[in-house]
């Protein structure tokens, strides 16, 4: 466990406690950053906070303000008591992501409900939580069988479980994951009075303080990488949801605190800027970046023209909140630098 001082400039009176699970992450990482910046004192979560290595990126972020990492585990229950007391917001971001385990119904599914369900216990107990802001995905809104094309998703829309479960197309574990955590977390909030609030954010883009990502990050650059293996997890997102949709992680992040501060915020939030296809962006990068050689002429013959599927926004942009970043050239802006920083890219 390691931990900073507050800032002097905020009198810890007025500092709102945030706690944001899994900071080791791609998008918690940068979840914390955007809370410290907007005056949050926050309370992490890492598994093995000795991991100095994965970790370094969080005792930067503590030059930027009250940052305490936790060590916690969504296995155990009762770990994230100590992250979540006395704090205001809890954004649940921590979720098993090991997308190709071979027992995907345990180390997927189950994990990943008993671990949503452990934190939201913690919450009850510690009594401070005004909102909780869970994230889920995409994948729990789009994954279903549509035939033809002009489909427009909102938050109604909820990814075939049984279909899933039937077919088993790659990754299916995620999706499945994703619909039956937030179900049991909708239930769980009811029976509990705790205000929930879940956002669905598409494949996310973007530079974070994490010295890793593995997520979306070597999927989105997988044109450029030439990994076969990532370029497979953007396929699997068209052929399973008709799109491939996009999020700047800033515009997450901004969406992210947006529904723990608005008080009438309620249900799901689609999160997603721009819903394009493979050959769109193939195209896009081709033309951008030269130097990667993206052959846009060799893309499986099966991608999509254009998307069939729209993953709709509108109720986030109703109730108030704007994307910044809406175009293909502003979602990439800085990923490309990170992916080098990362070791995806060459230098
Ligand atoms: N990236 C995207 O495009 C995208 C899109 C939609 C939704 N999401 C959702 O956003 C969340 C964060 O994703 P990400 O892209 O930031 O992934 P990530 O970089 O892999 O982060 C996942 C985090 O969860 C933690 N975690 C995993 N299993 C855990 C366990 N048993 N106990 C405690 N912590 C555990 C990881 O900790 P360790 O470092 O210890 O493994 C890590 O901090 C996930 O819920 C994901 O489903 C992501």
């Amino acid at each position: 466990m390691f931990g900073s001082q507050a800032d002097p400039a905020m009198s810890a009176a007025k500092r709102k406690t945030a706690c944001v699970t899994g900071g080791s992450g791609y998008i918690g990482s940068a979840l914390i950053k955007l809370l410290l910046e907007d005056g949050y004192a926050v309370k992490t979560t890492v598994r093995n906070p000795d991991d100095t290595a994965k970790n370094s990126h969080l005792k930067e972020l503590q030059a930027i303000g009250p940052l305490q990492v936790l060590r916690a585990n969504l296995d155990e229950e009762g770990s994230f008591d100590e992250a979540v007391a006395g704090c205001d917001y809890a954004f649940l971001v921590a979720a098993p992501m090991n997308i190709r385990s071979k027992d995907p119904e345990k180390e997927l599914v189950e994990a990943a409900v008993k671990g949503t369900l452990n934190v939201m216990r913690s919450c009850v107990r510690a009594g401070t939580v005004k909102r909780v802001v869970l994230t889920s995905s995409a994948a729990a809104v789009a994954t279903r069988p549509l035939e033809g094309d002009g489909h427009v998703l909102d938050e109604d829309s909820w990814s075939d479980v049984d279909y899933l479960k039937a077919t088993r197309p790659p990754f299916w574990g995620y999706p499945v994951s994703k619909v039956l955590l937030e179900k049991e977390a909708s239930r769980f909030a009811q029976e509990h009075g705790l205000s929930l609030v879940t956002l669905c954010p598409v494949a996310v883009v973007g530079e974070a303080p994490a010295g890793k990502a593995d997520s979306s990050v070597p999927a989105i650059l997988s044109f450029l990488s030439g990994d076969q293996a990532a370029f497979a997890v953007l396929k699997t997102i068209e052929m399973g949801t008709g799109c491939v949709a996009l999020v700047h992680i800033d515009d997450l992040c901004r969406a992210e605190i947006f529904l723990a501060e608005e008080a009438a915020a309620a249900g799901r939030y689609n999160c997603a800027s721009l819903n394009t296809t493979i050959v769109e962006i193939a195209r896009f990068l081709a033309h951008k970046y030269p130097q990667y050689n993206v052959n846009t002429d060799n893309l499986p013959g099966d991608v999509l023209k254009k998307p069939r599927v729209c993953l709709s926004s509108a109720k986030l942009v109703r109730e108030g909140f704007e994307f910044e970043y809406k175009t293909l050239d502003e979602i990439y802006d800085n990923v490309i630098e990170y992916g080098k920083a990362l070791g995806i890219l060459p230098n």
